[in-house]
Parts: C-alpha cells; sequence; structure tokens
C-alpha cells in the first residue's frame, strides 16, 4: 500500500524537510537581509493539525521515513515541542531531527527531547561574538554554546555542529571551530556557501570550498581518512582526524550531491518544493483547508516530484536563483 515519491530519474524521495516557519532571531547574511524582512502572514502558516496530516499521508502512503523540521527558525515557533510530541507518534516515522540556530535549545533541549526528537543539527559559523554579530547581524554566541552543550546532555542521539564555509568570513574560525566539536566529541560539518541569499551577494569567488578546507585541516591537525558514506543520498563526506574526531564536507556546490538527492520539502505556508532550487512548487495549503482527500493531495506531490529536474543548476548559464530565499523554503 506504500508507493514511494519517484521521479523522471529514478530518484526515491524518502526524506522530508518541513519548514515550521519563515520568522528568525537572528540574521544570518547568508540567508537573510539585515532590516526588513518579509515574512508570511501568520494564517499562512500549516497548523499543527495540518502538518501531522501531510507527514503521516507521506510516511503511511508514499515511504517517507525521516523528517527533517527546519525554517526560519524553529524553535521560535510557539508550543513547537508539541508538534515534535505529535509527529513523533506517527507509527512508521523511523527519525526526527531537527535544524536550529541554537539560540533558543538550552531553554528547550530536554522538552524536546522527552517529546521524541532524536536528532539536533545546530549551526555556529564561528566563536567569535563580534565575528558572530556581523554573520548575523545580532548577539549571542554563548546562547548557542549553551544549547549545544544542553543538547549534548539531553541525551539526543546525535548532535551535529553545521558551519557555513565562506571566504574570509568564516575561514579564521576554520581550526577554533574544528577544536571546539572535538573537544565536545560531536561532529562538525561544514557547507559550501550556496546561491540562497536575500542580498544576492553569493560569488563563486566567496565559496570556502571542500578542497581548501581538507588542506587548511590538514595542514593543522595532520592526514584525515575518509570514512564511508553510509547512505548515498548523505550530503556530508565525512573524514575522521588523527586521534578520532570527526568532520564532514558538505559541498553543495563543488560536488553537489544532486544524483542521490533523496529529499522533499514542505514550506511553512504549505507548499511542496522538490528541490531547494526549484523554479516552481506546488501550494497545498488552500487545497487542504477547501476539505480534498488524501489521496488528493498525494497526487499533487507525486506529481510535483514527478517534475523534479536533474540537479540545481548552480554552474550553469543563466543560472537563476530560488524565487525564494533560504529562510523562507526552509534550511
Ligand atoms: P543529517 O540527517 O544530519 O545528515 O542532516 P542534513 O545534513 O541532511 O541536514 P542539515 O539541515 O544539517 O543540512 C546541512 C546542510 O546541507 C544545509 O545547511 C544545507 O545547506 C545543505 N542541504 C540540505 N538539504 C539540501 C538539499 O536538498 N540540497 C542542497 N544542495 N543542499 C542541501
Ligand atoms: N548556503 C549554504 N547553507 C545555508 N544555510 C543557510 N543559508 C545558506 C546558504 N546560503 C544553512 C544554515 C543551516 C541550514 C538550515 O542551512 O546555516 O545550517
Ligand atoms: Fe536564521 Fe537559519 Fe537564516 Fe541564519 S540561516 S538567518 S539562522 S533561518
Amino acid at each position: 500500500k506504500i508507493q514511494p515519491l519517484v521521479d523522471r530519474f529514478g530518484r526515491i524521495h524518502n526524506s522530508l524537510r518541513l519548514s515550521v516557519t519563515d520568522r528568525c532571531n537572528i540574521r544570518c547574511f547568508y540567508c537573510m537581509p539585515a532590516t526588513d524582512a518579509h515574512f508570511m502572514s501568520r494564517d499562512w502558516l500549516l497548523t499543527f493539525e495540518e502538518l501531522y496530516r501531510l507527514v503521516r499521508i507521506l510516511v503511511q502512503h508514499a515511504g517517507v521515513r525521516d523528517v527533517r523540521l527546519t525554517g526560519g527558525e524553529p524553535l521560535v515557533r510557539k508550543d513547537f515541542a508539541k508538534l515534535v510530541a505529535m509527529l513523533s507518534q506517527i507509527d512508521g516515522l523511523e527519525d526526527l531531527s531537527l535544524t536550529t540556530n541554537g539560540i533558543l535549545l538550552a531553554d528547550q533541549a530536554v522538552e524536546l527531547r522527552r517529546a521524541g526528537l532524536r536528532r539536533v543539527n545546530v549551526s555556529l559559523d564561528t566563536l567569535d561574538e563580534e565575528s558572530f554579530q556581523r554573520i548575523s547581524r545580532r548577539s549571542g554566541v554563548d546562547k548557542i554554546v549553551a544549547g549545544i552543550d544542553a543538547a549534548i546532555e539531553a541525551g539526543f542521539e546525535s548532535v551535529k555542529i553545521n558551519t557555513i564555509a565562506i571566504r574570509g568570513i568564516t575561514e579564521p574560525d576554520v581550526i577554533g571551530l574544528v577544536d571546539f566539536a572535538r573537544e565536545r566529541n560531536v561532529p562538525l560539518r561544514f557547507i559550501e556557501f550556496m546561491p540562497l541569499d536575500t542580498d544576492k551577494a553569493w560569488r563563486s569567488e566567496k565559496v570556502l570550498t571542500g578542497d581548501m578546507l581538507l588542506t587548511m585541516i590538514q595542514d593543522h591537525f595532520g592526514e584525515l581518512t575518509a570514512r564511508d558514506r553510509p547512505h548515498p543520498s548523505q550530503p556530508a563526506e565525512d573524514f575522521q582526524l588523527p586521534g578520532g574526531a570527526r568532520i564532514g564536507i558538505i559541498r553543495s556546490v563543488t560536488a553537489p550531491f544532486c544524483g542521490n538527492c533523496n529529499r522533499l520539502r514542505i514550506t511553512a505556508d504549505g507548499s511542496v518544493r522538490n528541490c531547494l532550487f526549484s523554479k516552481t512548487e506546488t501550494p497545498l495549503r488552500e487545497l487542504m483547508r477547501s476539505g480534498v482527500s488524501d489521496e488528493t493531495l498525494l497526487g499533487e506531490i507525486r506529481q510535483c516530484i514527478a517534475e523534479k529536474r536533474s540537479g540545481h543548476g548552480i554552474d550553469d548559464d543563466g543560472f537563476m536563483p530560488p524565487d525564494r530565499p533560504m529562510y523562507a523554503i526552509g534550511g
């Protein structure tokens, strides 16, 4: 009775990234504008019941196995832990995880773990408060560090750190961040900066590439050992430092993993996107609110996935970034 979501290239989509809000409590320049961010009107946000319904349909009829909650910043959504508790009850859902900026995590970690959240990825681009304020136009490195430590303490199945790799900007922090993660024994992943920023300041020269990162890290820590990718759809290439610490590199720009992509996204206002960079999306909110059946919704989602393009095309002539910036799509 489960029929997977398959596209024209045979890619099976069993991993959902579900955005719960486009709002955020910081303003990272690689994602949001410094001022005047435009947010969705509140009644466009899918309710917890609507989110639950979509996840249930996808898990029970389309073979979706894991859900990652994203935003904006998911922890600013009111009663977020309640949503986690609802979703974690869905039969057949194997993994429920969160990607967060960590600012509010110290307050919520224990409650989220109890509600059934399994894994947490926290974004941390620098340990230096001044640099953090330049990047995020807000303050709070200490809150993020407290959030990471609270998550480790709360006993999640995994806690990881994500760092956006940007030349000259996060470059000075690479070694310090590796040390920070190593002390805590949590994996750190570097993500190549992608053209998803509202300010449209992205240039290929600004990407601190996986190759550059590996050279920097090896020069400092010694020979890295590549580890196997447990799933080809995993975006990170994992490496081990001498002494055992783990780092990952997500070469979204220089070595995209699109060929093995297994992800679909639902935006906070209820549109399905088959790619971060897709040109079109399939709005479901009004359909849901007009009372259509599960079959109709699933049919719309299948159609959206069927039309997925082969890759993100960042290197193509005439590449255009998506019409929505990262915070409105969902990280
Ligand atoms: P794990 O389950 O822990 O492996 O999570 P993940 O790495 O899939 O999720 P996370 O939210 O931590 O994503 C890490 C980074 O990968 C994000 O910051 C994005 O920049 C990038 N990323 C996530 N999804 C996609 C995608 O569909 N396409 C591309 N090109 N990049 C993505
Ligand atoms: N390029 C790469 N990753 C980005 N993220 C946000 N904007 C960008 C970008 N322009 C990351 C966040 C977080 C995840 C949700 O997406 O840092 O780790
Ligand atoms: Fe907020 Fe995440 Fe965008 Fe940073 S990347 S501004 S934390 S939504």
